[in-house]
């Protein structure tokens, strides 16, 4: 009941800024939606920034091993999100929190519209595993990632991520939130066994195919 009543609220909501510097970040990036120009720059100048990045995540946002999230063709507004959370020590992982406590806010935003102008390669998946997630996916997941899961706004699109690191990160949800809370996905992953979560993972990786 409570999850059907949330699906009606607008998307900001959700991604309510916490603090001032926050919504300062949003609007920001708001007024970048709405000019073309503007979009352009700021894109080019987070491909000149991302070469610090390229080492973990690829040369396109699409690469590394198994436990490295691809930042191609995800929602901007999430990837900034969650720059500002690594920054703030909400999100626990040593490099980003302190790549990203380098990064101001303007650098973090172009970061996030290269990363999301960037088309994405879908990871390798299990078919088998695969199917075994599908009902447990629709049945648990599509109210906010959305039927495919293309997320939307401040949600992440997990389709195509790679599945060692959803499956890790719905774990890290589940512990204890200690490297990552989010109540929503706390609720969620404590209903669903280790296998269960494994299972879904593969089905979110293959919804990145066409
Ligand atoms: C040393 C390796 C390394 C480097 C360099 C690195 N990252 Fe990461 N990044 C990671 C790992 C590992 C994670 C997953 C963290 C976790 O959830 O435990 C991650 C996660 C992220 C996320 C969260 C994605 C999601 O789906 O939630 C973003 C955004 C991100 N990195 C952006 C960047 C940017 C921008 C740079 C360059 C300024 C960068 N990273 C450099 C290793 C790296
Ligand atoms: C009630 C809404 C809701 C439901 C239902 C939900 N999620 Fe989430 N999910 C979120 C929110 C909010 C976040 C962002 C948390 C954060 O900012 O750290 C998230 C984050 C994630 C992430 C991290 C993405 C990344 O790139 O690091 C994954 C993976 C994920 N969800 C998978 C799932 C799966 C699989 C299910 C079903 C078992 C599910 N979610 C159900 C709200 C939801």
């Amino acid at each position: 009941m409570k999850i059907w009543l949330l699906v009606f609220l607008p998307w900001w909501a959700w991604a309510q800024p916490a603090d001032e510097l926050d919504a300062k970040l949003l609007q920001h990036y708001q007024q970048l939606q709405q000019d073309e120009t503007a979009r352009e720059a700021a894109i080019r100048k987070g491909r000149e920034r991302a070469v610090l990045c390229a080492y973990c995540h690829g040369k396109d946002g699409n690469g590394g091993k198994g436990d490295i999230p691809i930042l191609a063709g995800q929602n901007p507004l999430y990837l900034v999100h969650q720059l500002e959370r690594f920054a703030s020590g909400q999100r626990k992982r040593f490099v980003m929190e302190k790549l990203a406590q380098n990064l101001d806010h303007e650098e973090k935003i172009h970061l996030s519209l290269y990363y999301a102008s960037i088309a994405q390669k879908p990871a390798a998946f299990d078919a088998e595993k695969a199917r075994a997630g599908q009902a447990l996916f629709a049945s648990h997941c599509t109210v906010c990632h959305g039927e495919r899961g293309m997320g939307q706004k401040g949600f992440a699109r997990i389709a195509g991520q790679k599945p060692e690191y959803v499956k890790n990160t719905l774990l890290n949800f589940r512990k204890d939130g200690e490297k990552r809370f989010s109540p929503e996905m706390q609720a969620i992953t404590k209903t669903l066994s280790e296998q269960e979560l494994e299972q879904i993972a593969h089905y979110v990786a293959s919804l990145g195919q066409p």
